[in-house]
């Protein structure tokens, strides 16, 4: 079933239908002040953390210009609805992220700085002019392709109690458990606005071929040059022990056969079953008890 659609949570309550647009904020390293390799002190580990961090806020603001490109084609009520949550909930996302990465660049993480750049800067004009360059459809494929990368990312960090124990630092933990739970909540909203606007299968298919090819090699780079520009990293044993351990571990064992099953003709994300992870962690984090309503604005 879709969160999109009406569900009904296990203690009766209706469950809302659309994504929720949480106004949050997290407080890094207060009162404890986090630990330079805040993964459990796993150096490749907290360097592709800082990296996908890093990639959020430009990453985000780019999806939510793909798809306001065809916000005024979308005629459905409930589309338009979620169209509007999502942008919502990806311009929180980044807002929340550039306060991490603040925290990182201060840290000695210097890679984060090259995605830290102001919105009148000359390479944020050169990624709009690459943007704007590209076929909107193809744009928005993309974003739908990559919608998939985090919710399934979303899926291992929520579902797995061993990224739970050795995401050590907490507000770390929580804002990372956070942006899982709603890009969950939102993970079929790019999708649907890509089909309801006629994108065809074979360009939504063939964009997440190329973006399949690529991913591992430039994030592997990314987390590289972020390690070698960090001289606490600077431990070769230590860092190739920790990177098997990272290749073998929950997040990444596995993952480019779960990104496959987007080439499938016909997929749709909702045919990978996350409500009930929506729903056990949206109690975790902001039922009545929730370790996070404290952290609403
Ligand atoms: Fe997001
Ligand atoms: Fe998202």
């Amino acid at each position: 079933m879709s969160t999109a659609r009406a569900m009904t949570a296990t203690n009766g309550e209706a469950v809302t239908a659309y994504p929720k647009v949480r106004r949050i904020r997290f407080r890094f390293g207060d009162p404890q002040p986090m630990k330079h390799h805040f993964v459990e002190g796993d150096i490749p580990f907290s360097h592709l953390v800082a990296v996908l961090s890093a990639a959020f806020p430009p990453g985000e603001e780019s999806f939510i210009r793909s798809v306001r490109r065809f916000a005024d084609q979308v005629t459905d009520p409930v589309l338009k609805k979620r169209v509007a949550a999502f942008i919502g909930q990806e311009s929180v996302h980044g807002q929340e992220h550039r306060r991490l990465n603040e925290k990182l660049i201060e840290m000695g993480y210097p890679f984060v700085r090259l995605f830290t750049f102001p919105h009148d800067s000359r390479r944020q004009r050169l990624v709009l002019r690459i943007e704007n360059r590209a076929p909107a459809l193809a744009h928005l494929a993309m974003t739908a392709a990559a919608e998939h990368y985090t919710a399934t990312l979303a899926e291992r960090v929520l579902s797995s109690d061993e990224i739970q124990a050795i995401a050590e630092d907490p507000e770390v933990r929580n804002l990372f458990n956070w942006h899982a739970v709603e890009e969950l909540e939102h993970k079929s909203v790019a999708f649907d606005v890509y089909r309801a606007v006629g994108g065809p299968e074979w360009l939504r298919i063939s964009v997440m071929a190329v973006m399949y090819f690529f991913t591992i090699p430039v994030v592997t780079v990314g987390v590289l040059l972020s390690i070698a520009t960090d001289p606490r990293g600077w431990h070769p044993i230590t860092v190739l022990r920790q990177t098997i351990g990272l290749f073998r571990g929950p997040l990444v064992k596995g993952l480019m056969a779960d990104l496959r099953t987007y080439m499938r003709p016909g997929f749709h994300p909702d045919d990978i079953e996350t409500d009930y992870l929506v729903e056990r962690w949206r109690q975790e984090l902001f039922g009545a008890e929730g370790a996070l309503v404290g952290h609403l604005k």
